[in-house]
């Protein structure tokens, strides 16, 4: 079912309109978000998908009220604690990306142990951007390159798409072949701009805290119909 498939990316859309429509706080809405994440890790990690990101939090995000940051914080301390254990003892290599700077030191912490315990594990990539912006990703790139062109160590004819991807944060992970949106926003927020050069995409109504293995599963099914040309015939 799954074998053209590598790397699915999805953006978790629609907790807070999720909660409003029951007259819940948004916080209800991010807490069944994350509990539909966990339904769909699993899922990934049971059809044998080899990497898929989410987007948890971007650097946008920081704009939120205090209230609802310090909600999120709250509830990503939980999931690292808690929720990816699970995720972790099914042998799954977990990895970050984005802003670490922003985030508190004890987070910080958290990551870089899941990081370290996780890092031999081979049968499924759990990728989670947190503090994650794509344009920033690419300046800070640039910048990796420049800076190792002014020391020596890299020629400015050796820059090319490869070497640049590899300066990413996503450095060795392959491209995103699916990106699924929730919602029913069709818009990208700033999410693995690089990366999605070729990527199909997919924008369902669907609220994410309402999003299931079944729509997921049928999403990929979806894709496994469609024809990729790269821009051949
Ligand atoms: C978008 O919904 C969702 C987020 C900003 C956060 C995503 C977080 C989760 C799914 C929970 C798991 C996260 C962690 C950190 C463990 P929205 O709030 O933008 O919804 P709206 O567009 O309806 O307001």
């Amino acid at each position: 079912m799954t074998d053209k498939l590598k790397h699915i990316a999805i953006i978790m859309d629609g907790n807070g309109r999720w909660a409003s429509k029951r007259g819940l706080p948004r916080s209800m809405g991010h807490k069944k978000g994350a509990e539909t994440l966990l339904e769909i890790v699993r899922t990934a990690a049971d059809l044998r998908i080899p990497y898929m990101t989410v987007y948890a939090f971007s650097t946008e995000n920081w704009h939120r009220s205090q209230e609802e940051v310090d909600y999120l914080m709250g509830l990503l301390r939980q999931y690292l604690d808690s929720d990816l254990k699970e995720i972790k003892e099914r042998g799954a290599r977990i990895i970050f990306i984005g802003e670490r700077n922003m985030l508190a030191d004890d987070i910080v912490a958290k990551l870089e142990k899941i990081e370290q315990e996780t890092s031999t594990n081979q049968e499924f990539t759990f990728c989670i951007a947190l503090s994650y912006g794509s344009r920033s990703e690419i300046v800070a790139a640039a910048k990796k390159a420049a800076l190792a062109v002014a020391k020596g160590e890299l020629k400015v004819e050796d820059i090319d798409e490869n070497t640049f991807s590899g300066l990413l944060y996503t450095a060795g992970i392959p491209d995103p072949d699916l990106v699924i949106r929730t919602s029913g926003e069709q818009r990208i927020s700033n999410y693995l701009l690089w990366q999605i050069a070729y990527s199909e995409f997919y924008f369902t109504k669907t609220l994410w805290p309402d999003f299931s293995a079944e729509e997921f599963k049928a999403i990929i099914s979806d894709f496994n119909s469609r024809e990729r040309r790269y821009g051949k015939v």
